[in-house]
């Protein structure tokens, strides 16, 4: 079924495949399979937007990882998907009188207090929040790529020039880097910002503009990412038929599919990447095909 679809559009996916396909991924399978993205890690079997969730992506054999970046109350960025601390942290028990526990509201030293691991077992019990200076680092040191996103923008005003900083400060935004990161966010004045901050980079938009729209985001996304259940086979097409920034395609990596048949389904749609918290079973039911 995936083969057949891929067929039909050869000329996309070809068109496509110089942009982001990873040429150093050990696990990267036939030609044209989609690159495959754990999702906030490898989530389903590590605490999310964890050093861990990285690192068990990595023993997988993936080596696209997508997380989570916010601010803390004390300017510091910060690795996590909520606006609260309450679902991933004990933040509740160590800060009983903190309620609603947003992250804005916390110190850096305060969210380093907090266990982040023990709410998904007790065998990731200390596991900490990074600091987004800390994932980078672990990214690097794993050799890995990266889907970075910036959350909940309209929280922390200038937050895609804070980002830009850090990661030039990281060697993030040299030609070496540039080819192994995007930044993406679900708002498009975010994606318009980095962007314009930061032209050579790749930068996805989170969503599923009307196709009236999508010439528009061709100015300053190369990749419209939606949520898989939003799209269609005539969607991504219409999406790869437009140039982005730097003068490709547009691509499409969908989200978050964590199942063979939704797998096989969005791969004959042709997108170019599939985001899943359990990327060994996408991987596992791409290869199949
Ligand atoms: O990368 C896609 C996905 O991360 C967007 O949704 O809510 O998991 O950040 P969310
Ligand atoms: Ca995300």
């Amino acid at each position: 079924m995936y083969a057949r679809a891929v067929a039909a559009t050869t000329t996309a996916i070809l068109g496509t495949a110089v942009l982001l396909t990873p040429t150093c991924d050990a696990r990267a399978g036939e030609a044209g399979e989609p690159t495959v993205i754990a999702h906030r890690g490898a989530s389903a079997y590590a605490p999310e937007n964890t050093l861990a969730s990285i690192d068990k992506a990595s023993k997988l054999g993936f080596s696209w990882v997508e997380n989570d970046v916010q601010r803390t109350k004390d300017g510091e960025l910060v690795v996590i998907h909520d606006d609260s601390l309450q679902r991933t942290t004990n933040v509740e028990d160590v800060f009983p009188g903190r309620a609603p526990w947003k992250v804005k509201d916390f110190t850096a030293a305060e969210i380093a207090r907090l266990d982040a691991g023990s709410w998904f077992s007790p065998a990731y019990a200390g596991t900490c929040v990074p600091t987004l200076k800390q994932y980078m680092r672990r990214v690097e040191h794993n050799h890995e790529k990266l889907l970075l996103e910036i959350k909940n923008p309209e929280l922390y005003p200038g937050i895609e020039q804070q980002t830009l900083k850090l990661l030039g400060n990281e060697g993030w935004l040299d030609g070496r880097h540039l080819g192994r990161l995007i930044v993406q966010s679900f708002s498009a004045d975010t994606v318009r910002t980095v962007h314009e901050l930061k032209p050579a980079l790749t930068t996805a938009y989170l969503g599923r503009p009307s196709v009236a729209e999508l010439h528009q985001y061709a100015g300053f996304t190369d990749l419209i990412n939606p949520s898989y259940g939003s799209i269609s086979n005539g969607y991504v097409s219409t999406v790869h038929a437009l140039t982005g920034p730097h003068g490709r395609p547009l691509e499409v990596f969908a989200w978050t599919v964590d199942d063979a048949a939704t797998a096989w389904k969005v791969a004959g749609y042709g997108v170019d990447g599939v985001i899943s918290n359990k990327p060994d079973v996408v991987r596992a039911a791409l290869d199949s095909d």
